[in-house]
C-alpha cells in the first residue's frame, strides 16, 4: 500500500456564530488556507500521529475506547482515525501526518479541517469513498469531543467548500461572486470555543428575555447577508458584520484586542469588519476594496495583529 494525502479548507463565520448554535442562521465561507493529512500503512491496532505545527509525534493504541482523552491538539486526528476505522470495520494500523496552514485555536475552523482531512485521507486509503455527508458527520463526532456542543458549521463549511447559510440541520449552498479577499486580523491569543460558548449560554440563562431578541436579530442579520454577498453588494454586507459585531460585544464575546484589530481595519477603508469564529481572542474578518487590502493587513499589524489576506475557496475536501 502507498500513501493517499487528503486536504480540506479552513473556515470564516462571516455572520452568526454563537446565534448559530441556538439553531438561527449562519453565514460562513471556506478560505484558501488547508489542513492536509497524509496516511501511511501501519502497525496493526496502532496509530502514529504527527502534527506538523505542533511539533508533535505519538503513538497511539487503536482498540482503546473511541472517547479516550488524548492532548487537545491531537484529539481532532486522532478521533477522527478511530471513528472512520470503526465505521469501516477495520483493524489495520495507520500513520497519519498532519500538515496545516490553519492557525490553531483561533476561529478559523482548523480543527475541523484536520478532522475532514483526516477522515478523508484513512477512508480513501483504504478504498472507500464516504459520501460528503458522511465525512460531515465523522468529523462532526470529533468536533465534539473538542469543543463540547459545537453547531457543526465548521465540519460542514470544511467538507463542501464554497459559501453556505447554516442552520442546525439545514445547509443552502451560497454563490459567490466572483474573488472576494477576506482580510483575517489575529490578535493572536488562543481561546476555547468550548468556554466562549459556555459563556454565553450562563448569560442565555441569566438574561434569556433580553439575550432572545439579540440572537434572533443576529439570525436575520445571517439572512440578509446572503442576499448582500450573492448581489457582490460588499459595501451593506460590511454595515452587517458592524451590527453583527455589535451584538456579539453585547453577549460578552469581545475583546480589547479584537476591538483594536476592527477599529484598525474600519479606520483604513474597510466596508466592516467584526470578529469570526467564538471570540474571546482569535482573530477578526474585515471586508474591503481589493485595492486597499493590502494597507488594512498593514494597520492591523500595526494594531498588534497578524494579518492574512485571504481568498474564499469553492474547493472543500479532496484527494492532493
Ligand atoms: O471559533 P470557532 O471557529 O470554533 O467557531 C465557533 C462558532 C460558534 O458559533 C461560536 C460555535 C459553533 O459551534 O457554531
Amino acid at each position: 500500500m502507498g500513501e493517499v494525502t487528503a486536504s480540506a479548507p479552513g473556515k470564516c463565520i462571516l455572520t452568526g456564530e454563537h446565534s448559530v448554535v441556538y439553531g438561527l442562521p449562519a453565514l460562513a465561507v471556506a478560505i484558501d488556507m488547508r489542513a492536509k493529512a497524509t496516511v501511511k500503512p501501519y502497525e496493526k491496532g496502532k496509530a502514529l500521529i504527527q502534527a506538523k505545527q505542533f511539533n508533535k509525534k505519538i503513538c497511539l493504541p487503536l482498540t482503546a475506547d473511541r472517547n479516550i482523552i488524548v492532548e487537545s491538539d491531537l484529539q481532532p486526528i486522532y478521533t477522527s482515525i478511530i471513528n472512520t476505522l470503526k465505521l469501516l470495520r477495520i483493524k489495520d494500523g495507520v500513520e497519519v501526518l498532519i500538515d496545516s496552514s490553519i492557525p490553531d485555536a483561533s476561529g478559523l475552523g482548523s480543527s475541523a479541517a484536520v478532522a475532514v482531512a483526516t477522515v478523508k485521507a484513512v477512508s480513501e486509503f483504504f478504498g472507500i469513498h464516504l459520501k460528503e455527508n458522511e465525512i460531515s458527520s465523522l468529523s462532526f463526532e470529533s468536533e465534539k469531543i473538542v469543543h463540547g456542543s459545537p453547531s457543526g458549521i465548521d465540519n460542514t463549511v470544511s467538507v463542501y467548500g464554497g459559501g453556505i447559510l447554516f442552520r442546525k440541520g439545514r445547509i443552502i449552498k451560497v454563490k459567490i461572486p466572483g474573488n472576494i479577499p477576506l482580510i483575517i486580523g489575529d490578535t493572536l491569543k488562543k481561546r476555547n470555543t468550548g468556554g466562549m460558548v459556555s459563556r454565553v449560554r450562563e448569560n442565555y440563562l441569566k438574561y434569556t428575555g433580553i439575550f432572545k431578541p439579540i440572537l434572533t436579530a443576529i439570525g436575520r442579520i445571517s439572512l440578509q447577508a446572503k442576499k448582500f454577498l450573492e448581489a457582490a453588494d460588499l459595501s451593506k454586507l460590511g454595515e452587517l458584520l458592524n451590527i453583527n459585531q455589535a451584538l456579539l460585544e453585547s453577549l460578552g464575546v469581545s475583546t480589547i484586542e479584537l476591538e483594536k484589530l476592527v477599529y484598525a481595519a474600519r479606520e483604513a477603508g474597510a466596508y466592516g469588519a467584526k470578529l469570526t469564529g467564538a471570540g474571546g481572542g482569535g482573530c477578526i474578518v474585515a471586508l474591503a476594496p481589493s485595492d486597499i487590502s493590502q494597507n488594512i493587513a498593514s494597520k492591523i499589524s500595526e494594531a498588534g495583529g497578524r494579518a492574512y489576506i485571504t481568498q474564499i475557496t469553492d474547493i472543500g475536501v479532496r484527494i492532493e
